[in-house]
């Protein structure tokens, strides 16, 4: 190990130059080192238990215009749809029978999800299933909508910042989508009490590794309770459709890292990794990851969720995929658990 990573170790934590340094320096003798450093922690907090979600993609529609997300407004192709309350307590009722405890509805950001509509569906999956949690990834909102939110009964909520430096932030979202507001939210949530995700892609358009540099500063001193990383896949319908992708090496080195700088944090192993490598959720969860996110979407919308291109699961059914899931974690010698699984503070 070279004296970065060693302080790594030790202390949890690395300048922003140290950060940098250590990005470009990583070598894949230096990755293995850090990944066993890495389960090794995990396993102090979580033994060999890896959590599952049950995703619920509720709606394509969306007013922003990211250039990276293939269910951008701009994109005309889309095919959209948004599923009905109860149709997503339908996906509930599936996902309480597999074992899941937590749900996440995602979505883009869908006028049709008013304040009241989403409250009342909160209500009622909690009345139907109160040893679950429920987690919302459906972008910026108010602070009172979110406040609403949480008082009917929401735990988490997922919020990518998507880079933690103002400038990159402006080359990969339109004008009117401000790195301030989007850092307000997440500090929004944490006040109302929110369990809190925040995340970014790897590889995407201009980043450098002093970018990611900041993202791990942000984590560091944030300290989120979940953290969502995934490689950039272009989409072929947006501005950056030529733009390399990602790549599974450097997404399996930061989730090493993340779990260095933050033991505790609930870490997934993204859907685009395994996009990019039949494997990649393995590696993942290798490298330091904690949590798998199976598709419980009905089968006839997945298609239409396309944040990017080849996005795997879109054909399989809800019971296909956890239970693939649960033989991928067997395979590396993990195991899937039936807990809502919040976040071990030490
Ligand atoms: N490649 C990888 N991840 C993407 N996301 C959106 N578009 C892409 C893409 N092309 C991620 C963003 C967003 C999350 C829901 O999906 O980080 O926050
Ligand atoms: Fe969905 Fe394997 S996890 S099919």
């Amino acid at each position: 190990m070279n004296d970065l990573a060693v302080k790594l170790c030790s202390e949890h934590s690395l300048s922003l130059d140290g950060y940098e340094r250590l990005i470009k320096s990583r070598t894949p003798e230096l990755a293995e080192k850090l990944a066993k450093e890495a389960a090794a922690l995990r396993k102090n907090i979580y033994g060999n238990d890896v959590y599952v979600r049950g995703l619920i993609e509720i709606s394509s529609y969306c007013k922003n215009d990211c250039f990276y997300c293939g269910i951008r407004r701009s994109n005309r192709e889309a095919e959209r749809y948004r599923l009905n309350p109860e149709e997503i307590l339908a996906c509930c009722d599936e996902g309480y029978r597999l074992g899941f405890r937590t749900f996440v509805l995602q979505g883009g950001e869908d006028g049709y999800f008013t304040d009241e509509l989403l409250c009342g569906l909160i209500l009622d999956i909690k009345e139907r299933y109160p040893d679950c949690a429920v987690t919302l990834s459906l972008g910026e909102r108010g602070y009172d909508s979110f406040k609403r939110l949480f008082d009917s009964g929401a735990d988490r909520y997922l919020l990518r910042h998507e880079t933690a430096d103002p400038s990159h932030y402006a080359k990969l979202h339109p004008p009117e989508m401000s790195y301030e507001h989007r850092m307000k939210c997440l500090r929004e949530l944490r006040d109302i009490g929110y369990q809190v995700g925040c995340g970014f892609m790897v590889g995407s358009p201009y980043q450098t590794a002093r970018e990611i540099a900041r993202d791990l500063k942000f984590i560091e001193e944030f300290k989120p309770d979940m953290c969502g990383i995934g490689p950039f896949v272009p989409h072929h319908n947006t501005p950056f459709r030529d733009m390399p992708k990602g790549t599974v090496e450097l997404t399996c080195f930061l989730l090493s890292v993340i779990r260095l700088i933050h033991p505790p944090v609930l870490l997934p192993s993204t859907t685009a990794l395994g996009t990019i490598d039949p494997l990649g959720r393995e590696k993942g969860i290798k490298a330091g990851a904690n949590v798998v996110m199976p598709n419980l979407s009905p089968v006839e919308v997945r298609k239409k969720y396309e944040l990017y291109d080849n996005k795997i699961c879109t054909g399989d059914e809800s019971a296909q995929c956890r239970n693939c899931l649960s033989a991928r974690m067997e395979s590396i010698g993990y195991r899937i658990v039936a807990a809502r699984g919040d976040i071990i503070r030490q």
